[in-house]
This record gives structure tokens, sequence and C-alpha cells, in this order.
């Protein structure tokens, strides 16, 4: 991703014991990169969502479990495990949390003491490049979608929701990949962003990292979408996914499901697309077996921004004491989804269809 025409990831290794990410909590307002020299950096990180995301989540987590091995003295495996063990239960609906975190412990469980610090380096690293190599090729699978629909149309409008950009992985990001790739091939994109509340990452995050790539977007409301889809508006919606079952059902940022009942309603093609790190092949049923993460209901009941002095506030927007459920994510079911994109390609969101990329797994 380019910031200020400078190449970025949102996660790097800068050299022992330091690893750098973009702070996602100051933007859209103010570029900031953070250090994480500890364990507890990492976990404050992925907590207090610095990083967010299912792709950085995941690779963040990476990254604390190499931080936790420089930490952990003896017995290294039982205070690995704890580690593990605590980053996982931070953010329970993003597969990838899980996923990175048990492949880094089970690769430093083979590990020789000499060999743990280099070994959680090397395998963070390999996490952190393919998480950044599949977006890359989410892209150029989703590219062919996009070039379909130009074929008919000046303009191809996609709608997404939520950030599913570069910021949400390491790089390229898994839904934007496609518009990125298009745009880059000389197809005129453009993107309808979802502000998505409450966290509005669409507003702030989404809508930053287009403007720096400089692709064509509108920001609009989060109830817009149905509208505009009614009006021809919107050639087709494609959203990430925070964790994705055997069957294609799609977990995905609060207010997923209403733009795909929506899209269904109205002819509009509805992509899911994200990296196979997303995949539960452990699940069937998105709704019952997903967990949903449900978060404070201070996210609902203030709104952070600039003001006109120019500083960061937050502002109450519900009657004092008015109390708020937040629920983070939701679950669109399988028959809603058109297809899934993934870095082996496309297929339909049925067992069917992803055991045709994915055989090993069934
Ligand atoms: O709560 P967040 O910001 O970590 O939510 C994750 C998301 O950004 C979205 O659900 C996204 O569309 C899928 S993650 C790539």
């Amino acid at each position: 991703m380019d910031i200020a025409g400078k190449p970025y990831r949102t996660i790097w290794f800068e050299g022992e014991g330091l690893v750098k990410i973009i702070n996602q909590l100051a933007l859209p307002h103010r570029f900031e990169i953070l250090e994480l020299r500890c364990f507890s950096d990492a976990l404050r990180a992925i907590g207090d969502m610095q990083v967010r995301g299912a792709g950085l989540i995941g690779a963040t987590a990476a990254w604390g479990m190499y931080l936790a091995v420089l930490e952990a003295g003896e017995p290294f495996g039982e205070n690995l495990a704890r580690a593990a063990e605590t980053l996982k239960a931070l953010r329970p609906t993003a597969g990838n949390l899980a996923w990175a975190t048990d492949r880094m412990f089970k690769s430093l469980s083979l590990a020789v003491p000499g060999e743990r610090r280099e070994r959680a380096r090397l395998e963070a690293q390999a996490i952190s490049d393919e998480d950044a190599e599949c977006c890359r090729r989410i892209g150029l699978h989703g590219l062919g979608i996009i070039e379909k629909i130009a074929e008919s149309r000046e303009t191809v409008n996609v709608l997404t929701h939520c950030n599913a950009g570069a910021l949400a992985f390491v790089d390229h990001g898994s839904a934007l990949s496609p518009v990125y790739t298009a745009a880059e091939r000389g197809i005129k994109v453009h993107v309808w962003v979802d502000e998505t509340r409450p966290r509005n990452q669409g507003a702030s995050l989404t809508a930053w990292e287009l403007g720096q790539q400089g692709i064509d977007h509108d920001l609009i409301a989060d109830n817009a979408g149905g509208h505009l889809m009614q009006h021809g508006m919107v050639d087709l919606v494609i959203t990430g996914a925070d964790r994705v079952t055997r069957r294609g059902d799609a977990a995905n940022k609060i207010g997923t499901y209403l733009k795909a009942l929506a899209a269904r309603d109205n002819g509009v093609p509805f992509y899911v697309a994200f990296p196979s790190s997303s995949f539960d092949f452990t699940m069937e049923d998105g709704l019952k077996e997903i967990p949903i993460e449900e978060r404070d209901s201070a996210e609902l009941r203030y709104v952070w921004g600039k003001n006109a002095a120019g500083e960061i506030e937050a502002v109450q927007v519900c009657p004092d004491g008015s109390p708020a459920r937040n629920w983070g994510f939701d679950v669109t079911p399988a028959p809603c989804i058109t297809a899934l994109i993934t870095e082996r390609g496309i297929c339909g969101p049925s067992p069917e269809g992803i055991r045709s990329l994915y055989p090993e797994q069934f």
C-alpha cells in the first residue's frame, strides 16, 4: 500500500525484539507508527484495536508470539501456551487469530532452546509474507469479475462494507485488492464506502486508504446501500470476512448481512473475498457456531472525530444513561453469497465449491 507515495506494510520486523505497526486508532487524522517491544505491547495492539482486520490480527498475533518467545523463561512450553491462550481470547470472531497463534505454537514446540528465537522470527515473517501474497492473488482472481463488468460500463461501481483493504491485512487487502488491481490495469472503478457504524472503519480507514491509492470513492451512510442498489448504482458488492465455514457461511462486520439481503433482492452480485487463513474448516453452520464478539457499548454511545479546532474528541450521541448493545459481527449465510474469492481462485459458497479449491480439507 502506498502512503504519501511510499510503500508500507501494516506491520513489519524492524530488528531483534522490535516490530512496528501503523496505529489505526490515529487514522485518518494522523499517520503514526508504533513500536511493539514486548508481548504486552502486542496484546495491547490487538485488544485496543491499534491493529484490526482478520489478516492483520493474525499477523500481529504471530509477532506477539515471537515477542513472547524472547521473554519466556522455563518452563518454556507452559509459558508459551499461556501466552497463546491470552492472545486467542482477545478477539473471538476473526479466525486468523487462533490460526496464526496455533501455527506459531506448533512450530515453536518442535524447536530446541537454541533455535527458538530464530524459528519464531522466521515463522512470523512467513505468516506476514503469506498474508500479503494471498491478498495479492485475491486481487488477480477478482480482477476477472471486474473486467467482465467493465465490458458494458464505463465505470464499475463497487460497494464495500467496513475495511477489508490493505489496512486489514499485511498488504493489498482482500475486498479491495481486486479494486486496486483493476485500477492498475486502467479500469475505471468507483467505490461506495459504507461508513460502518459503530467504529466507522469505512469512514476512517477505507476512505483513507482509497484516497491514498487515488481510487475514486464516496462515503455513504450505512443505510444507503439498499437505495443505491434499487437505482442501479451498484454493479457488485465485495466484502471481506473474519471467518468462513466449510459450507461458505461468512462472518463479517455487523451490517454485512443486510447488504447481502439488499443485493439478493436487487440482483446485485455479492462476493466475499478472504485468504484461506480465515476459513474455519471445523465449522459448518456459521449462525450457530461462529462466536460473535460483543463489544463495549461506549462504541455506540459515543462518536469519535475531529472537532472544528482540529482536536480529536468523543461526543455522546444518545441520552445520558441509555443502555446499548454492540455486536461486532454478523453472519451472511452461504445462499446470500454469489461466490467466494480466495488466493486459490473463485468458488461457489458451498461444500462442493470450497472442496474444488481446498480438497485437502475435506
Ligand atoms: O473489528 P474489526 O475492524 O477487526 O473488523 C474486521 C473488519 O474489518 C471487517 O469485518 C472486514 O470486513 C473483514 S476483516 C478483513
